[in-house]
């Protein structure tokens, strides 16, 4: 099977929010930034996959940052680290004040697991990961290592 590199299937979802996606003080519902993790990361996996995907897991989601109405949320979504048929995407959101001349800051990330799906509906194989920075090799190593102690926890059941 052909290799992919992480910048192949990088994706970016950037979104200016409405007061309808908000709580009524203006802070945006953490439902909102997930749904938008979630297509963001859903098109990069699919990028990768070259299939359809599901999502089958969430981690370590953590909002570091409240995200008001009329600011821009970015998503950016990179392949994190590859199994068999499972892809990790970290995803970090940044937001920006439009108003401003100050950077975006992160607001939040997770990583994303999904499956690719064959035409049939079944778990199908993915290209291999071809890192390009050390960030992603020490990145992918940690996400293996959870991967590997998962798969092992599952067999011992
Ligand atoms: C994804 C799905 C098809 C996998 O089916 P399955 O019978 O568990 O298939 P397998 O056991 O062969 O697992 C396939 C892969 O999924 C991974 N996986 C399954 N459940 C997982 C979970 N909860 N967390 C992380 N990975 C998971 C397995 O580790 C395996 O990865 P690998 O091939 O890289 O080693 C099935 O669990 C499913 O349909 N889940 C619901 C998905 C969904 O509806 N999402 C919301 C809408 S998008």
């Amino acid at each position: 099977m052909s290799k992919k590199s992480v910048s192949q299937s990088k994706s970016v979802l950037s979104q200016v929010m409405l007061p309808s996606q908000a709580n009524p003080g203006g802070k945006v519902h953490g439902g909102e930034i997930m749904k938008m993790m979630d297509t963001c990361g859903g098109v990069a996996a699919m990028r990768h996959a070259k299939m359809n995907v599901v999502t089958v897991k969430v981690d370590e989601l953590e909002f570091f940052q409240p995200i008001k109405v009329g600011q821009l949320v970015i998503c950016d979504a990179e392949v994190a680290f590859v199994g068999r048929t499972s892809m990790e995407l970290k995803i970090t959101v940044k937001v920006e004040d439009l108003m401003s001349d100050s950077p975006a800051i992160v607001a939040l990330s997770a990583f994303f697991t999904y499956v690719a799906l064959d035409i049939q509906g079944n778990p199908h194989s993915v290209p291999e990961l071809v890192l390009e920075t050390d960030e992603q090799r020490e990145i992918f190593e940690v996400r293996k290592h959870r991967y590997l102690e998962k798969k092992s926890a599952f067999n011992s059941y």
